[in-house]
């Protein structure tokens, strides 16, 4: 029995190494070199499990590993040794722990390629310097950041999602230069932090914008020149009212996505033809007057092309008496739902 075990397991050992093309010995050697606090398993030998243990320093990964898990430890530091042999890595989780801008070594993280960098949960007060510039995700939510040190993402062309929601980066944290460098992100998540003005200079690739929680007053009336992908935009939880938005700001064709529940509107935007999604609701709107809102001109509706294509809408939580205004319907004719 323990010898048909054996054969099978070297077998099994076999064909995953074929499967990802490991040279044979370099499996063994990484599962030889498994830490002892760690778990490796033999049919996903490029990764190695370290979460869940009470950890507080990284162990010795072996060199061929390619993802390695470690949150939910009390990891202090993000020592270069722990991690020098690891060339490999391409995903590294090490959500809730207790890691700090002072535990992060120079040069960490620096040579690797790294794709996928998850370090929500910790104690950064800083986004860290000297991010590998292979980096295509970075979540860095629920740290305490309150600073965005000029350059740090100089260089980090491939990064597609920063993910910098519940911190503490107030307007001053960012100037014109903070996201210099991020040539193709898609997604920007600010949310849960302590913003009053729209951050400047978002990169413009951005096609996922998010901002919900903070207290953002106004939007200039140009902020969105400099953003022509965004297709989804997320203001909910701020302090915006009619003052503060431009009444055309909406304006933008590549919209398909607009959220702004919870603020203090008294007045609907005006929005372009192409939104799909419009959420209103919990302002403080009165009325809605679907021929002052309708993007397209009354003779325009009478061609079937022209139609606006907003199918969702939202304005309950409002002051809106029912029913829904007829110029409403007669101008969004592709609504499939609309809460008042
Ligand atoms: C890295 O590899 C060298 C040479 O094989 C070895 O001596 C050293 O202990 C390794 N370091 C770590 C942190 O694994
Ligand atoms: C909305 O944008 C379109 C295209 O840029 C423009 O032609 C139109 O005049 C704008 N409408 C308003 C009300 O700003
Ligand atoms: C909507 O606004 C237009 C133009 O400002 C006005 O002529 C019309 O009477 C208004 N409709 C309603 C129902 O108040």
């Amino acid at each position: 029995m323990s010898l048909l075990l054996g054969v099978f397991s070297a077998f099994c050992l076999l064909g995953a190494a074929l499967s990802q093309d490991i040279p044979y010995e370099d499996l063994l050697a990484q599962i030889q070199g498994c830490p002892a606090e760690c778990y490796c398993p033999r049919n996903f030998p490029r990764a190695v499990y370290c979460d869940n243990r009470e950890l507080k320093r990284i162990p010795k990964i072996p060199p061929q590993t390619m993802y390695l898990y470690l949150q939910n430890n009390v990891i202090e530091t993000l020592s270069m040794e722990a991690l020098s042999n690891a060339t490999q890595l391409r995903w590294v989780n090490i959500n809730h722990n207790r890691i700090t801008n002072e535990g992060i070594e120079e040069g960490a993280l620096g040579a690797s390629k790294l794709l996928q960098l998850y370090m929500a949960d910790n104690l950064l007060t800083s986004v860290p310097t000297g991010l590998p510039h292979s980096l295509e995700q970075l979540q860095l939510s629920n740290n305490q950041i309150s600073r965005i040190p000029t350059g740090v993402f100089s260089g980090m062309d491939r990064l597609h999602l920063l993910d910098l929601q519940g911190n503490k980066l107030a307007d001053d944290a960012m100037t014109e230069l903070s996201f210099e460098g991020l040539g193709s992100l898609v997604q920007m998540n600010l949310a849960r932090n302590q913003l009053s003005s729209m951050p400047p200079r978002v990169p413009p690739t951005t096609a996922q914008l998010f901002l919900d929680g903070n207290s953002i007053e106004r939007i200039p009336s140009k902020y969105f020149q400099g953003l022509p992908e965004v297709a989804f935009l997320r203001l909910n939880n701020n302090k915006l009212s009619h003052s503060g938005v431009p009444w055309n700001v909406f304006n933008m064709s590549s919209l398909l996505e607009l959220q702004l529940s919870h603020n203090l509107l008294t007045e609907v935007p005006f929005i372009a033809p192409s939104l799909e999604h419009l959420h209103l609701d919990h302002n403080r709107i009165k009325s809605v007057n679907g021929s002052n809102i309708c993007p397209v001109l009354a003779e325009a509706l009478e061609d079937n092309a022209n139609v606006p294509k907003l199918r969702f809408l939202r304005l309950d939580g409002n002051d809106i008496p029912p029913p829904i205004p007829r110029d409403v319907v007669t101008c969004f004719r592709l609504l499939r739902s609309i809460v008042i």
